[in-house]
This record gives structure tokens, sequence and C-alpha cells, in this order.
């Protein structure tokens, strides 16, 4: 170790005693490293037309020309131009009494010009007459006060690696700009002042300023629109705002849930068909409970396992079923048995606490008739049967227990008969698995999807692989609190098992009245929101903060168009097909029909996919074309109210610019 603290004879001497302490530290301090030495660049190289600070090159434009008439948010494709730029606005609001002399003066001058050259016989030089028109008409707005006075500048900054990169990226800049008509220039020989102009720190070194009025300077506000596009993932449709695409990775989330919420016919089956269609082309398994036989044809076409699920099918799945998983860290036997109680309530209606005590006391008998017990080492053994609980509630001989065996008896005699009082006979080994549940009468509905989602959950957590489970129409789950409270468990536990839940609901009042229904939308990084009918959209407006403007994109929606909320972003698209997906997915049935329509060999030929006439579906998606009133920029150019910049920062103190980074 050196010590720091001897004189050293090239330090400084003057005025350095042995006790004036503070010199001292001063020069020790000289010595220690600071925070700017450790931040500053080893070099800063200024050349004539760009800066080298360490790696970097950079060269600043300025704006010296402006288009004579610009349309609100007309600087948005500087705004988000797509590489790093430093973008810094200045504007000097400037008195409008001295604007007032000095365009009377001018006014004065160009009126005696035109009227000399009329006296001359001369033709009047057009672009006085239009100075003069543009000079009056500011002045009255100024004289009115309708309008104040400013002068702007703007400044550009190109950051790159490589001066290849920065001569490339500059001359694309100021294309892009050009194409706006903005003419731009690098700030040569000032680059040092350029630079510093578009750090954030509000010094404007180069003053080049244009003159503006107030509506002029509006439209200069920098709008962005919000973005949902990342590197991986796939293709949801098209950012109605900048035409961007909305491309992301359900998986890269905090969760890999999401909901669906529209008005029947929206779109959000063919919404979820599209993401199914495209997931599974980078390996992620998709099950799908369909009350409705959307999703068959598709199904057909990815070689999935289609399996219906009816009284009369031979499909059977045995609620009882344990996961067999030692290591959860959850109690496996105990989850199940809360399941069952979710189970039996809905299908045997309210349980009293009486009730309930015995239905547990059954389940957990009937359990250890099979010798299964909380112990995982016994879970393995064959689980009981809906039979085995009907006859240990019998067995158990008391007014509770029989009448709640008999309200379980069409589930194992009556009309119910086999639907769940067997052994699961299947299993889900296809990487595309579809539960069809359409053929149950409407009131089995919820339970079926009970079951099957209970059976799902059982199954898919013994081995882990990237998975979207999707439950169209869920709205049958809500009608039970059980039920409800089931989804949102799975919701909530989905993550661990590198699942991603998709809840699809037309019912969206009732979805989001209960606060289970709430806990899902909580529960899920993903919200999709298309056509909402409008007794619909107050209560979506409270639940997704909507604005006034998004509500009534909301209502307003064409099929296929409505809000994304991933994460923190919130973008409006429009889902897009190729006609080849659209083949697949389509549920129009006047599409279908016409497919089917010419029932000749040609068709029985090709029974599997028969081919159809392309749809023309694209019209839907033909974005309106939205144009815009010109609004006139000052339009006082030829005026040059102030041709020495310099003077005006005499004159007028700036205020605080606000630098723009993008
Ligand atoms: N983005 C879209 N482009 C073209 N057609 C669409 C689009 N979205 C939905 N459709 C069509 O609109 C109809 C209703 O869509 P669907 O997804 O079944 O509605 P939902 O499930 O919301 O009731 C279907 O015929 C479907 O083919
Ligand atoms: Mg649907």
């Amino acid at each position: 170790m050196v010590n720091l603290s001897i004189k050293l004879p090239f330090l400084k001497q003057k005025g350095v005693t042995e006790n004036t302490t503070p010199v001292q530290a001063q020069s020790f301090a000289k010595g220690l490293v600071s925070v700017k030495d450790i931040i500053a660049p080893p070099a800063v190289e200024i050349e004539f037309d760009h800066l080298k600070i360490g790696n970097f090159y950079y060269r600043t434009l300025f704006v010296a020309g402006y288009p004579r008439f610009v349309t609100a948010n007309w600087l948005s494709p500087l705004v988000s131009f797509n590489h790093t730029l430093d973008v810094s606005m200045f504007i000097y609001p400037q008195e409008s009494r001295e604007i007032l002399d000095n365009l009377r003066r001018k006014v004065g001058e160009m009126e005696a010009t035109i009227q000399s050259d009329i006296k001359r016989g001369k033709v009047i030089d057009p672009s006085v007459q239009v100075a003069l028109e543009d000079a009056l008409e500011l002045q009255q707005q100024l004289t009115k006060g309708a309008e104040k006075f400013f002068q702007f500048g703007l400044y550009v900054t190109v950051p790159a690696e490589t001066l290849e990169e920065l001569n490339h990226t500059a001359k694309q800049v100021e294309s892009t700009l050009s194409s706006l008509m903005i003419i731009t220039k690098p700030s040569s020989l000032q680059m040092e002042e350029g630079f510093k102009s578009t750090l954030p720190m509000g010094t404007d070194k180069l003053l080049i300023t244009r003159n503006m009025d107030t509506t002029s300077l509006g439209t200069t506000f920098p709008f962005t629109t919000s973005e949902l596009t990342a590197n991986e993932g796939i293709l949801y449709g098209i950012n109605e705002h900048n035409d961007s695409l909305v491309i992301f990775d359900r998986f890269t989330l905090e969760n890999a849930n999401s909901v669906v919420f529209g008005k029947s016919g929206g779109g959000k089956s063919y919404l979820v068909k599209l993401e199914v269609l495209r997931s599974i082309m980078f390996g992620t398994e998709v099950i799908i409970i369909d009350p409705e036989n959307e999703y068959q044809e598709m199904c057909k076409s990815v070689n999935g396992e289609y399996i219906t699920f009816s009284f009369n099918s031979s499909t059977k799945i045995n609620p009882f079923d344990l996961s067999q998983l030692t290591n959860s860290g959850e109690n496996e036997l105990g989850q199940k048995i809360l399941s069952l109680h979710g189970l039996f309530k809905v299908i045997m209606g309210n349980l009293s606490p009486s009730e309930d005590a015995v239905l547990d006391r059954a389940i957990i008998s009937a359990y250890k008739q099979k010798g299964i017990t909380p112990d995982p080492k016994t879970q393995n053994l064959e689980p009981p049967l809906m039979e085995d609980l009907y006859k240990t509630l019998l067995g158990m001989e008391d007014a509770v227990s029989k009448s709640l065996a008999d309200r379980l008896e069409k589930f194992i005699k009556g009309s119910l008969v086999g639907l769940i009082n067997q052994k699961s006979n299947i299993d889900i080994k296809n990487a595309f698995t579809v539960f069809s549940i359409r053929d149950l009468a409407d009131e089995l509905r919820p339970i079926a999807m009970y079951i099957l989602l209970d059976f799902i959950w059982t199954k898919i957590r013994r081995d882990l692989k990237k998975r979207i489970l999707i439950v169209d129409e869920a709205w049958y789950l809500m009608r039970y609190p059980d039920s409800a409270n089931f989804l949102n468990s799975i919701a909530k536990r989905a993550r661990k098992y590198y699942l991603g839940l998709t809840t699809i609901t037309q019912d969206v009042e009732d979805f989001l009245s209960v606060e289970v229904g709430k806990a899902i939308v909580q529960n899920s990084s993903i919200q999709m929101l298309l056509k909402q009918s409008a007794a619909a959209i107050d209560r979506v407006a409270e639940i997704f903060y909507l604005s006034e403007g998004e509500k009534h994109l909301l209502l307003s929606a064409d099929v296929g168009e409505g809000l994304f909320f991933a994460g923190p972003a919130h973008v409006s698209v429009r889902v897009i097909a190729s006609p080849e997906e659209h083949r697949l997915i389509t549920t129009n049935p006047m599409e279908i029909a016409a497919r089917t329509v010419p029932k000749t060999p040609a068709v029985d030929r090709e029974n599997n996919l028969p081919i159809q006439p392309q749809p023309t579906t694209q019209q839907i998606n033909q974005a309106p074309i939205n144009p815009q009133p010109n609004m006139s920029l000052g339009n006082i150019a030829p005026l040059n109210l102030n041709p020495n910049p310099n003077q005006s920062q005499v004159v007028f103190q700036p205020i605080p610019p606000k630098p723009q980074d993008k």
C-alpha cells in the first residue's frame, strides 16, 4: 500500500502548510478518480461534418426549410424513425407587439412594391402577393389575440457506431424529412454546438429558428403511437395506427394467459385460431375446449385429435384421476378433493355445510378404499370411480348421505350414465387436441367443461411442455361460482407449468360483473378486446381504463378489429389471415356453403381438402383512408422577420425547450 498522504515535490506547494487541511484535501482529491473520469470518453474528435466521441460517431442536422402546409403530427416519421435519434425542439415565444410593428413595416413595403409595379405597368410578382396575403392574415390573427408568435428550432443528432453507418443513416433521415418537404442541413463546422444542442440540457447553441404561429407550432407536437413489435413471437395482426406488425411471444410476458372479449361474431374464435395455427409452427402444443364444433376443420388439417365428449361417444373421463405427481410441491390429493368439491357443487347445486362435510368424508374414504392416501407413493394406484363414491355414500347410512347419494344417482344410473362413471380411456398425446362438447345439453356443458379442465390440468402437469389451453365460450363456466373459481385457479397456477390459458367469452358483462371474472382478467397478461356491444362497453371501459376514443373504437370496430393490451402496451389491431389460413379457420356459412356446393366427383376425390374458391375477405381489412385537413404553417417564410436569429436571442429569453429524445 502506498501512502498517498506524503508530500510530493511536484504538487502545488503554494499556501500549503502543515495544518491547512482543506488545501491538502483539495490536492488529495485531485489525485482521486471521480465519476466524471469514469464516464468521460477517452477523446472527442471534432471533424467538420461529424464528431467522434469515444467509439461513437455523431452528426447533427438542423432544419433549414419547412413546408408551406402541414397536417397534425406531421413530424411522426421523424419521431418514429427506425434508428436511434436525438431530436430536440426549441420554442421561443415572441412578443406580439414587436412582431406587429415589424409586420406593419413589411406590409407597407410589400404594398409599395405592388403599387409601384402597377404604376410601371409591370406584372405583379406573385410571390410578393402571396407573402402580403399571409402577412395580412397573420397581422389580423395576432391583433385579435387568436394566435401567438413563436420561433421554432429543430435539430436532429444521428448517432452511429461506424462512419459508414453514420453516413447511411444521416442520408436516410435527410430523405425521410425531405419527403415531408423539410430541408435539413448538417451543422458543418458547428458539430460540437449541434451535439450540445441535442443533449437533454436545454441549451440551443445553433439558434437556427423559424417563425411559427400557435397553430403551426401545435402540429409539431411529437405524438407517438405505441407499438407491440417484438423480435420473436407470432404475428397477431397489423397496428391500425402506424401499420406496424403486432408481433409478440406470450410466453415472454409475466404470465402467458390471455382473455379475449367481444360480441358474438366479432372474430374472437377466428383470432384465437389464427394464433393457434401460428403457434404450433413454433412447437407449442394446443388443447382446446370447443363448445361449438368450431375447431373441427382446423383440427383435421393439422392432424390433431378431435375428441367428442358426449353420452353415446366412447370417450370416458374419470374425474377421480390423480396427476401422480410426486414432486409438484402441492398436496395432490388435497387439490383433487378440492376440485371434486367444486365439481359436485356444479353438479348438485349448493351444498349445506353438513352436506359438504359428509361429502368430504365420503370422497376421502372412497380414495382410502382404493388404498390412496395423501402419501404420493400410494397415488399410482387405481383411482376410485363415481360408483365407488355413490356406494360409500349409501354405506354411510344417514339421512344426509342418503340424499347426496340420491342426487348423484343420475350420473351413474340415470340419464347421464356413461359420462363420468368409468375409467378414463383417453390421453392427451397429440400436439393439437380438441375436446368437443357441442352434443351435450346446455345445462351439462359447465359440468363437462369443469371435468375436462380438471382432466387436462391433471394430465398436462405430468410433463412440462409449452402449451396453450383454450377455453372458448368460457361464460358457461362463469355461471357457477365454483367452476369460475376453478378456471381462475388454473389461470393463477398455469405459469408454473408453462401453460398459457386463453379464455374467450362473449358475455362480457356477466364475466366482468363477478369478482372471479375480474381476477381472471388480472391474471392474464394479454387482453384482447374486439367489437363490444353498447350494453357492455361501460363495464369494459371501467375494467380496462379505456379512453373515450378507445370506447368508440370498440363500439364501431369491424370484424377482426380491436384493442390489444400486452403488459403496458395498448395497440389497436386489425387481425388478418392469409387466404390459406382463412380457408382453415373461417366459420362464415356463406363461404363454407360455397365450398361444398359442387357435389360433383371432383369434391369426392379430394374429400379431405376440397378445392375452394379463394375467399375475398381481404376487403374487410382495408384500412379506411383518413384525409386530414391541411393546416397552414405560418406561411410567412418570405417575410423573414428576423434575418439574424442571434439577435432574437438577445431580445427574447428562450424558455426551457423540450428536448425530445428518441
Ligand atoms: N379477421 C377476420 N378476417 C376475416 N374474417 C373474419 C375475421 N374475424 C372473423 N371473421 C369471420 O367472422 C365470422 C365470425 O367470427 P368468429 O371468430 O366465429 O366470431 P366469434 O367467435 O367472436 O363469435 C366468421 O365467419 C369468421 O370467418
Ligand atoms: Mg366463437
